[in-house]
């Protein structure tokens, strides 16, 4: 892992905080992210019953399975729609953020998800909770995550990169950044700058002796 790595070793997963991972392409953003899940601890049967009632109401229930057993992670596409993203419709159902309710949000290629995405994102990070209001009235759906998101620091991705020099004009990389409001880095509770980490991938025989004794093979 990238020696930068802030959850290697800390106990930060009984709280739901908000992660901003930045750094070139090859940093092993992702990585990182998809990780999130692997080290939160199992669900308690309490938890279970919260998101299974907020799968139920998204029609989303896996098929066959009465409860959801694991941690959900959610990892929309940046073009999704407002209401695909917190939730909506003519009868409201739950969105992506509420899907993710006791589990992990990733959003890659933060700033492509739009001002107006970007902006609804900062109440249920403060409150933990989203409402969705209609003329009939308003309903409040669940909405406490992790949240973990990901990107460059400019256009070409390489801007203070130690190996590849940055296209970009200074400009053009304050615009980039600026895509963030000011409002929303605000809520952000940990700002990590990645760098690229040489690494080697094990040779195949390693690889396979790697997951036979994690029991994946
Ligand atoms: N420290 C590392 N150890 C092992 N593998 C790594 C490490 N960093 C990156 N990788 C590998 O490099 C590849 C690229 O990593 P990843 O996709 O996570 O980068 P990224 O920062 O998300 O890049 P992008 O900005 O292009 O999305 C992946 O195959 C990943 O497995
Ligand atoms: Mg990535
Ligand atoms: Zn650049």
């Amino acid at each position: 892992m990238n020696p930068h790595c802030i959850y290697s070793g800390g106990n930060c997963w009984n709280c739901d905080y908000c992660t901003l991972l930045k750094g070139p392409p090859g940093a092993g953003k992702t990585l990182l992210a998809r990780a999130l899940p692997s080290i939160l601890p199992r669900l308690t049967l309490r938890e279970a019953l919260e998101i299974t009632r907020v799968y139920s109401v998204a029609d989303a229930l896996p098929g066959g399975e009465p409860l959801v057993r694991t941690r959900p992670f959610r990892a929309p596409h940046h073009t999704i729609s407002h209401a695909g993203l917190v939730g909506g419709g003519r009868w409201p159902k739950p969105g992506e953020i509420s899907l993710a309710h006791r589990g992990v949000l990733f959003l890659d290629e933060l700033p492509e998800f739009g001002s107006r995405n970007l902006e609804t994102l900062r109440q249920p990070l403060e409150d933990k909770v989203v409402t969705i209001s209609r003329a009939s009235g308003s309903l409040t759906f669940p909405a406490a995550f992790q949240a973990i998101a990901a990107m460059n620091p400019c256009p070409c991705g390489y801007y203070g990169d130690d190996r590849q020099p940055c296209t970009c004009s200074l400009s053009a990389v304050q615009r980039y950044q600026h895509r963030i409001s000011g409002l929303l880095l605000d809520r952000i509770d940990i700002h990590l700058d990645m760098m690229r980490a040489p690494f080697q991938k094990p040779a195949p025989s390693k690889r396979a002796r790697i997951r036979r004794r994690s029991g994946h093979g």
